[in-house]
Order: structure tokens, then C-alpha cells, then sequence
């Protein structure tokens, strides 16, 4: 029997790697507009990080890890999400004293052990950006905008974004014990897991999609009603610039986030057209993941869009890189001409193909149209001797004589480009 990949985990096919280099170079052009820079950390850390970071409670940490103990017997994960690693990587390096602001973004693999289905798997991959150093209200609005100009150049305006604010460790403590004692008075109407949570986790069942819950915690305490003086201040300031910028978002007082190190503004990108998997991108402030982390307190703020779920929402879209041009070739000498000609056009950045499989002439045009060729040509005995090719555009069939040769060849069908 042949090994299959493993539940949860996906090949990405030719089909669609056209989609991923697209969201991958978008990402990478925006960011770099930001003035952010790549960083690139590995993808097993230790165990201890992520359950300092993104919190003992969380499900992510409770049932979703890979952890697996190596042959020296030490603890380790297939990380979860990137913020946790690349925040160690900045203490580690000491980042924050080369610079007092860093701006980093990274791309790659995640791993949680969810139920896999449309939109949620195994192994799915992030693109994410960090920022540390500032505090301002100016820098939210900033990643938030920049979340936004990268949907917009994805050409994807569907996607909502839903901003919160999770107070600070001066307010959120009042407006736990607020909801505590609001979920305790409809305690039987939770499910098992928000009873469970209510000592741990209470803010959960805000989140949970459990229909019973759902409608026990209409009404609940919001906490945006909770907010200390400074994080109302600093949310109004988020809104401020969020306004100037013209960036369009909604409040969702709702929204909890399943990691625990966030702090004040949370966001995420919500799309009706996933199903159950809603958000395509979130993230927030999480002022003080770095002290906890063993680093000093600097505070940051970022976000992670999936990637999975973009190439979902763009869809049919097509990505294809067809050639520029296909040679026909008859006979030895033109598949020799052919060769050389694809290699000095190759040179000048066009792509081109011939046949590498002796196909008759009836073969070479099917591929050349499967390939979806722009323009194709024939080479044989009569134009080698005239050293002049008749060149035919695929998309309308038109014809134009050229001489056998790579600059004419070149300029025929690059001035073709933009007819
Ligand atoms: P997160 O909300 O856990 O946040 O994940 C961010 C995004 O990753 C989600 O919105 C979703 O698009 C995608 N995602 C998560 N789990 C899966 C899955 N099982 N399958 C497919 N896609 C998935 C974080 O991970 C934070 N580190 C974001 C952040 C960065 N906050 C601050 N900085």
C-alpha cells in the first residue's frame, strides 16, 4: 500500500502554488513599505515558551499542542503560532537594545492538532508582522492599516475588520469578576467547557459558538464599558487615527482572543465566506508578553493572516505563469535553431518553451495551447533557409513575419505584451 501525508497535513499543488507566491510577494512588497523586516525562526522550540506566552488555559496549550520529548529527553513543540518564537529570538538576541523599535514579519509553517475541515488544518501557514518598542496608539493604527492596504492590494475587500479592546491588567481584573458573576447566574445554562473555564479562562465563553452559551451570554458585561481611564484614552486615540487613515472597521466588543498575552486593542479580519472558519487574519497589542517572556518590558503589537484560508477567498483567480512563447520545431537543424533561440530569449527574461519530447508538428500546437502560450511559432527547413519565422498571436490568431533572430523576436512579442 502507498504512504499517504498525514491527516490535517497538505501538499501544495502546482494549481495552487501560484496563488501562495502571490500572497506571499503581496505580503512582502506591503511590509517592506511599512519599513518592516523579515525574520525567520525556527520551527520547534521549547515547550515552556509557548505555555509562558500564550497561556496554561488556552486550548491551543491544553489540547492542540504537538510536544514530543527528543532523545535527550527535553520537552519540545511544533510551534503554534510565531509571535512566542519571535519574541524569544528578540530577547535572545537582545534586538531591543540594537534598536528601540523593532518592525519584523516572518511566513511559515504552524502546527495545532484541531479537527481538520475546510479552512482549518494541522499544519497551516502563517505570514505574520510584529512590532516592539511603542506603546503609541499611532503604531496600532499603523499595523492596522497596514493589515488593510494588504487586502486591498490581495483585491480582497470582503474581509471585515473587527477591532476590541482587552483593558490591562489594571481593568481586565474588575471586568473578570464582573463576568464571573454574570456567568454564574445562568451557570446552567453553559456547556461543560465554559463551567470548567469559569475559574481559569472566563472571557472564553464570550467566544463560545455553542448555541446554549451563545444565548446565555447576550447581554453580558462588555468590557469595553470596563476600560481604566488610560486603555479608554489609548482605544479612542487607536480609533482617532483609524478615522484620519480612513480605514474602515467595526466594534466587536465580543471578541476574545484563544491566546492569552494580548493586552488593550485585538483585531481580526472576519469573512462570512469560510464558514465556520471565520477569521482570515488577527492579532493585537500585547504589552507584556516580552517581560514575561525573561526580557525587559518592552511592549509590541502585530498580527498573522492564514494563508490556507486567503488562497480560499481568492478563489478561481488564476495565478498561471503560461509562456511568452512557444517554438515549434520540424527536423534536426530547427530543433538545434529552436534551442539556442529559446536560450537567448530565456536570457532576456521571456519565458519560452519548446518540445523536449519529439512530438509531431499536431502535438507540439496542442501543447503550446495547453500551456496557453501568448504567442507560438513554427520553425523548419523553409525558415531556416529564409531566416524569417511567422510568429501568431494565440489569442487571436493574428500573424506577423519576423526575422530569425533573438532581438527581433524579442521585441515582436514583448511589443505584443501591451497590444
Ligand atoms: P490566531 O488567531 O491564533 O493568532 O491565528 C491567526 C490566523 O491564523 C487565524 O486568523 C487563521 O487565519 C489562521 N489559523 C489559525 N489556526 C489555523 C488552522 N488550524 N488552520 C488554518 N488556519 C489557521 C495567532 O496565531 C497570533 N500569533 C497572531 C498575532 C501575531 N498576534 C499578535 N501578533
Amino acid at each position: 500500500m502507498s504512504i499517504t501525508a498525514i491527516k490535517g497535513f497538505n501538499d501544495l499543488l502546482p494549481a495552487e502554488s501560484g496563488h501562495w507566491q502571490f500572497i506571499e510577494q503581496t505580503a512582502r512588497k506591503v511590509f517592506t513599505r511599512f519599513g518592516f523586516s523579515e525574520i525567520r525562526v525556527p520551527i520547534v522550540e521549547k515547550t515552556e515558551l509557548f505555555c509562558r506566552s500564550i497561556g496554561d488555559t488556552t486550548d491551543i496549550v491544553e489540547k492542540e499542542m504537538y510536544t514530543f520529548n527528543d532523545k535527550g529527553g527535553n520537552s519540545l513543540t511544533l510551534r503554534p503560532e510565531g509571535t512566542a518564537g519571535v519574541m524569544r529570538a528578540l530577547i535572545e538576541h537582545k534586538l531591543y537594545a540594537l534598536d528601540s523599535l523593532n518592525k519584523l514579519y516572518y511566513m511559515g509553517p504552524m502546527f495545532r492538532h484541531e479537527r481538520p475541515q475546510k479552512g482549518r488544518y494541522r499544519q497551516f501557514h502563517q505570514i505574520g508582522a510584529e512590532v516592539t518598542g511603542a506603546a503609541d496608539p499611532l503604531i496600532d493604527a499603523q499595523v492596522l492599516l497596514m493589515v488593510s492596504r494588504l487586502f486591498q492590494e490581495l483585491g480582497l475587500t470582503e474581509p471585515q475588520l473587527q477591532i476590541n479592546s482587552l483593558g490591562c491588567p489594571a481593568c481586565r481584573p474588575a471586568y473578570r469578576e464582573a463576568l464571573v458573576a454574570f456567568l454564574a447566574e445562568r451557570q446552567d445554562a453553559l456547556c461543560e467547557d465554559c463551567r470548567r473555564r469559569q475559574a481559569t479562562n472566563p472571557l472564553r465563553a464570550l467566544d463560545c459558538k455553542v448555541p446554549g452559551c451563545v444565548e446565555a451570554t447576550k447581554g453580558a458585561p462588555s468590557m469595553l464599558e470596563h476600560l481604566c481611564s488610560d486603555c479608554d484614552a489609548h482605544f479612542a486615540a487607536v480609533q482617532g487615527y483609524l478615522g484620519a487613515a480612513a480605514v474602515p472597521y467595526s466594534l466587536n466588543p465580543r471578541m476574545v482572543r484563544g491566546l492569552d498575552y494580548y493586552t488593550r486593542t485585538t483585531f481580526e479580519l472576519v469573512t462570512g465566506l469560510l464558514g465556520a472558519q471565520s477569521a482570515v487574519a488577527a492579532g493585537g497589542r500585547y504589552d507584556g508578553l516580552v517581560e514575561q517572556l525573561g526580557g525587559p518590558a518592552v511592549p509590541g503589537i502585530g498580527f498573522a493572516l492564514g494563508v490556507e484560508r486567503v488562497a480560499l477567498l481568492l478563489g478561481d483567480r488564476s495565478f498561471a505563469q503560461s509562456p511568452d512563447l512557444f517554438i515549434a520545431v520540424m527536423g534536426d537543424a530547427a530543433r538545434l535553431a529552436g534551442f539556442s533561440l529559446m536560450a537567448a530569449l530565456q536570457d532576456q527574461g521571456l519565458r519560452v518553451e519548446t518540445d523536449v519530447e519529439g512530438k509531431s508538428l499536431k502535438g507540439q500546437m496542442r501543447r503550446a495551447d495547453k500551456l496557453q502560450a501568448r504567442y507560438c511559432m513554427v520553425v523548419g527547413e523553409d525558415e531556416l533557409a529564409k531566416q524569417s519565422v511567422s510568429l501568431k498571436r494565440m489569442a487571436d490568431g493574428e500573424q506577423q513575419t519576423v526575422q530569425l533572430d533573438a532581438v527581433a523576436v524579442a521585441a515582436a512579442v514583448t511589443g505584443g505584451a501591451s497590444t
